[in-house]
Formats: C-alpha cells, sequence, structure tokens
C-alpha cells in the first residue's frame, strides 16, 4: 500500500509582532481580556505589500530544504489559503514559479482554518492513487486584510503565517504501524455559514468584504465537532485516543483547546499550543504548530501524530499520522 510519508516541515511569519497592548491604543479591548478569552498574547502581521504567496514562498523553502528535496521533483503544490493574493490565479502557481518548478500542477483548497486538512487529504489521495510521488502543501494567509479593524469581536484573534509540509510517496504494508498519513476524516455543514464568514466577494458585493463571525456559536460547535472528528480518524485507525502522543489542533481559542482535550480525557501536555504566540492564523495554524513541535524535538519519529481544524463553511476534520 502507498503512504503519504512527511519528509519535511516548514514555517515563516512575518517580522511584525503586535502586542495585544499595541493593539489596545488602537481598539477599544485589553490585554487581559485578550488573555483570559483566548489565550492569545501576540500575532504576527504582514507589512503592507507583504502578500499571501510571500509568507508561503518562504515556509516552503524551509520545508523543500529540511526534506532534501529539490522543487523540480515535486509533482503537485497544494495551497490552503481563505486569502489569495489575488482572486485568481491561485495563489499555488505563483508559489510553484517563484520555487522555479515548472512542471505538474498547482491549485488552491478553500476551506477556511480547516484548509490544512483538507489539503492534507487532497494530497494523501493524490500521492495514495499515484497521480503524484511528491506533493508540498502549504497553508498561507494574510488574515490581517480580511479584518474590520473597528471590530473589535474580531480584530483582536486573527494574525498571519505560514506552514508547509513536503509529502512523499512510500511503501507501506496497510497496517497502523506504517509511517505516513493513516487517514483523513473531513466534514462540512453549509447550514452554518452564516455563523463565520467574509461580507463580500466577485459574485457579490465585488469587495474583499470582512470577515464576520458569532464567537459564542462557533466556540460551541468547535468543541464538538473537533472532538468527533478525532474519534472517527482514531477508531477508523483502531487506535484508542489515549495512544496518541501529540494533538496538533487549530489554534483558534486556548478554551477550545482545553474544552477538546477535557472532553476527550487527553493530557493536555500532549496538545502542542502556539495560539499565545501566533493567534489564529487559519490554514497556516495546524502547519505552524506542527513545524514548532518538530523544531523543538517534541516530535519524534514514529509517534502518533493527530491534526485537527474546525472553520468557516463550517468545515472540520481530522488527519493522523504516523511520524
Ligand atoms: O478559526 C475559526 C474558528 N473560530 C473560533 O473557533 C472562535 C470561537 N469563538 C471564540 O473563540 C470566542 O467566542 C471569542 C474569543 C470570539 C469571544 O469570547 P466569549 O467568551 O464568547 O465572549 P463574548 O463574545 O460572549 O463577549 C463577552 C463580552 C461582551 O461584552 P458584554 O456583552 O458581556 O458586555 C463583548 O462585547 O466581551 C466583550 N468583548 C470584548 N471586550 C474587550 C468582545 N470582544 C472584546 C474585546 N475586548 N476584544
Amino acid at each position: 500500500m502507498i503512504r503519504s510519508v512527511i519528509a519535511g516541515v516548514g514555517a515563516y511569519l512575518p517580522d511584525n509582532v503586535v502586542t495585544n497592548a499595541e493593539l489596545a491604543k488602537k481598539v477599544d479591548t485589553s490585554d487581559e481580556w485578550i488573555r483570559e478569552r483566548t489565550g492569545i498574547r501576540q500575532r504576527h502581521i504582514a507589512k503592507e505589500g507583504e502578500r499571501t504567496s510571500d509568507l508561503a514562498v518562504e515556509a516552503s523553502r524551509r520545508a523543500l530544504l529540511a526534506s532534501g528535496i529539490d522543487a523540480g521533483e515535486l509533482d503537485l503544490i497544494v495551497c490552503a489559503t481563505t486569502t489569495p493574493d489575488q482572486t485568481f490565479p491561485a495563489t499555488a502557481t505563483a508559489i510553484q514559479a517563484r520555487l522555479g518548478m515548472i512542471r505538474g500542477a498547482a491549485f488552491d483548497v478553500q476551506a477556511v482554518c480547516s484548509g490544512f486538512i483538507y489539503g492534507m487529504a487532497v494530497a494523501d489521495n493524490f500521492i495514495k492513487t499515484g497521480m503524484a510521488k511528491t506533493v508540498l502543501l502549504v497553508g498561507a494567509e494574510t488574515m490581517s486584510r480580511l479584518l474590520d479593524w473597528n471590530d473589535r469581536t474580531t480584530c483582536v484573534l486573527f494574525g498571519d503565517g505560514a506552514g508547509a509540509v513536503v509529502l512523499q510517496a512510500a511503501e507501506g504494508d496497510g497496517t497502523n504501524h506504517d509511517r505516513g498519513v493513516l487517514n483523513t476524516k473531513i466534514y462540512s455543514d453549509g447550514r452554518l455559514s452564516h455563523l463565520l464568514y467574509v461580507d463580500g466577494g466577485p459574485s457579490t458585493t465585488g469587495t474583499t468584504g470582512h470577515l464576520r463571525m458569532e464567537g459564542k456559536e462557533v466556540f460551541r460547535h468547535a468543541v464538538t465537532n473537533i472532538s468527533a472528528s478525532i474519534v472517527a480518524s482514531a477508531n477508523e485507525a483502531g487506535i484508542p485516543v489515549s495512544e496518541i502522543d501529540w494533538f496538533v489542533p487549530h489554534q483558534a481559542n486556548q478554551r477550545i483547546l482545553d474544552g477538546t482535550a477535557r472532553k476527550l480525557g487527553i493530557d493536555s501536555a500532549k496538545v502542542v499550543s502556539t495560539v499565545a504566540q501566533h493567534g489564529n492564523t487559519s490554514a497556516a495554524s495546524v502547519p505552524l504548530a506542527l513545524a514548532t513541535a518538530v523544531a523543538d524535538g517534541r516530535i519524534k519519529k514514529g509517534q502518533l501524530i493527530l491534526l485537527e481544524a474546525m472553520g468557516g463553511g463550517f468545515t472540520w476534520g481530522a488527519s493522523l499520522i504516523r511520524w
């Protein structure tokens, strides 16, 4: 059986760091409120002129370097983003050009904060079916461009950044002892789109629009949906949730991470959290957290890693990987 093994991980954050205290000078909020309600202490914000593809290319170069794979060996680039450089072409094609990849294909996946999990399903299936051997999967966002900086209920929550992984085909024996992606579960419920959306777009207002969210409602669904997808992924692999070594969640709110861990009886020491440093970077948040835990040596070869996310749509899902 063909498995998709992660050969390298990379991350990139814009230099510009904005702390809660700095934000409180421009927005009617406080460091205390943001920390208590979300766990966020700071976020990185792209400078004027800095594009999603700029962050993505840097993260991708680092992932390629870590994997020892040349851009010319890639068959496919999948970029998960909600904040493309332009409405079209796909940001993935800008990444392709700048990495010097002149063969294969490149396209974007749009599933908002769950984009990286959706992208993992796409990349893994391309590899499993033999359509690609080597895939670059990037989650990259400049969420700061979608924020209404007069809406304190949303603008304090998000940040910019990018994370990338290189996946490569490898032979496995089809058991859950194989290295690589064991399964990816993805879900959506379009009836709930009004709870988290952008109030603009090419076919409606003709403008980019701003992010709008019913935070409390999203929170309620997040814990339920994320927990269900973790259980579904673990059950499909025949692995008890307690045997998973590391949980790498979407970083929306520390209280969501804690609530999910409590609900499933997960030791919170196994949950990778970067929400304090990065805020919510949408599709970039899972690979940024993954890159952090790989770089600091927490994630080790052979361990079981569970990635999960929930976002606008609603979309949600989980991916179980043996590192
Ligand atoms: O990435 C996609 C998924 N997104 C999420 O998962 C986000 C999920 N939701 C959340 O994380 C939380 O619901 C929030 C962090 C957005 C809000 O936390 P909350 O505990 O649900 O607060 P709330 O919306 O109920 O607001 C409580 C109070 C309100 O004041 P009143 O009505 O009680 O007087 C708000 O007006 O806090 C006020 N408030 C603020 N105060 C200071 C809202 N935003 C702010 C702010 N600074 N930035």
